[in-house]
């Protein structure tokens, strides 16, 4: 039996700093960033990622999720940057080093400046590129690392893109979704196989024979109407769940590929290398909140778009909530574990935290996502790891510095690192998870998660 993964992720461009050839630092210094803020030198991990990985070590994690940054590895088409290379090998063998099982992203909502002039993944060319990409990464980096994930949150980069516009180019254009989707998929399933493929160098290192797992990273939220009676709302909630929450599930499984929504997204022809087979090995859940789908939203929240009269807020007024307004729902992610669990897969929750600069909400948010995975471990779903967001404070995208989600808290002006309690109750957490004969896998048990001063 595997023993169950106790983690925390993080993403490249959110934490190294200065990830120059990326579109979103030309995004950035146009302005589109609340207040002017510019990423810059991030949490500057590029230089203190030894201190940083000591630091998830001394938590007693066993797994670390990050993310490669194409940008700085092809930062022109087709220039390959050695010296990129060789920092992730360090960093690889570093997470070696201490025990922490590498879970390696390779597109994590930021793209080289090349690519997206090209389109992104809208043009026709775009997954020979990202094949392209996948293979040096395979190929240079890969012996060592036993978990892949070939995208984070499909859904919402084409969302956040062409519909939200909080993300580069930002335009409001639903007709592109199915062009971006179906971009996405083909790289996807062209970086499953890249992955899978048995003309790599042999696996080595302490992972070496553990089986290799290739998945993505998928946002789930917890949508209902805002008005239970409201059939509009309703409809949307049935759209939200549909669109949002599935079908890119359903797509990586091979079964019929539904990119579409009536009078707004068309409907696209079929990726064909994805029908009929299953192009993943686990399913990676990032679970954060609810969702209340609003029709003409009387005023205009967080998740109200500014070219449709729908809008989501995360939480209501009297709800506890993070720092941007999540309402804490632990009920969500027993839910989403239920949905995922469908595809019979193994299921690792790839993202689960909050903002939280004063860290008083944080203990009880961990542990009560904690128990539902226990509780759902406990009913059969096979959930075998747990990657907090995030280990250290960093760039929140369109939001810039000021949500703080890290089990380290960063001070920005003199980098120092410092723990918060959760950081420390997230320690004795797993330290009570210690292998027993009850619980030889070490998963989430109930039995663990009371007390520790909470
Ligand atoms: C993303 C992260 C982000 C986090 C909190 C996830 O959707 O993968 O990059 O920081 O949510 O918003």
């Amino acid at each position: 039996m595997q023993e169950f993964l106790w983690g925390a992720a993080t993403s490249s461009h959110q934490i190294d700093g200065h990830n120059e050839n990326s579109d979103w630092w030309q995004w950035e210094a146009a302005g589109n960033v609340e207040g002017g803020v510019r990423s810059g030198a991030a949490t500057d991990h590029w230089k203190r990622f030894k201190s940083d990985l000591r630091l998830a070590a001394d938590l007693g994690l066993t797994t670390y999720r990050f993310s490669i940054e194409w940008a700085r590895l092809e930062p022109e088409e087709g220039r390959w940057n050695e010296s990129a290379f060789e920092w992730y090998s360090e960093m690889i063998a570093e997470c070696e080093n201490l025990g922490l099982l590498p879970m390696a992203t390779l597109h994590h909502f930021t793209s080289p400046q090349w690519f997206a002039a090209q389109g992104g993944f809208t043009s026709p060319q775009a997954s020979e590129k990202f094949a392209r990409y996948a293979t040096q990464v395979a190929q240079r980096l890969g012996s060592r690392i036993p978990i892949w994930c070939t995208f984070n949150e499909p859904m919402v980069l084409v969302f956040g893109t062409y519909i939200a516009r909080i993300m580069p180019p930002a335009i409001f254009a639903p007709k592109l979704v199915g062009a971006a989707c179906n971009g996405i998929l083909k790289s996807h399933v062209l970086a499953y196989d890249i992955l899978h493929s048995s003309k790599l160098a042999p696996r080595e290192g302490r992972w070496k024979d553990r089986p290799l797992e290739v998945g993505i990273a998928h946002n789930i939220v917890d949508f209902r109407a805002d008005r239970r009676w409201h059939p509009m709302e309703n409809l949307l909630v049935y759209v939200f769940r549909k669109f949002f929450n599935r079908s890119w599930l359903d797509a990586v499984t091979g079964k019929k590929q539904r990119f579409a929504v009536p009078f707004l997204v068309p409907r696209s022809r079929p990726v064909s290398e994805a029908l009929g087979r299953r192009t993943v090995d686990y399913i990676g859940a990032n679970y954060y909140t609810k969702g209340y789908v609003q029709w003409r939203p009387k005023s205009a929240g967080e998740g109200t778009s500014k070219d449709m009269p729908i809008g989501v807020s995360f939480a209501r007024r009297r709800e506890t909530a993070s720092d941007l307004g999540w309402a804490i729902h632990p009920e969500g992610l027993a839910r989403t574990l239920h949905f995922v669990a469908r595809y019979q897969l193994p299921i690792y929750v790839t993202e689960n935290g909050i903002a939280d600069a004063k860290d008083v909400l944080r203990p009880e948010y961990l542990v009560s996502h904690l128990r539902e995975i226990a509780r759902a471990i406990k009913k059969g779903i096979d959930v075998r790891g747990y990657y907090h967001w995030s280990l250290l404070d960093n760039f929140e995208w369109i939001k810039g510095f000021w949500p703080r989600f890290g089990l380290y808290q960063v001070d920005y002006e003199t980098f120092e690192r410092r723990a918060t309690r959760s950081a420390l109750l997230y320690k004795k957490l797993i330290e009570a998870h210690r292998a027993t004969p009850e619980n030889p896998s070490r998963s989430p048990d109930s039995r663990y998660l009371g007390g520790h001063g909470l």
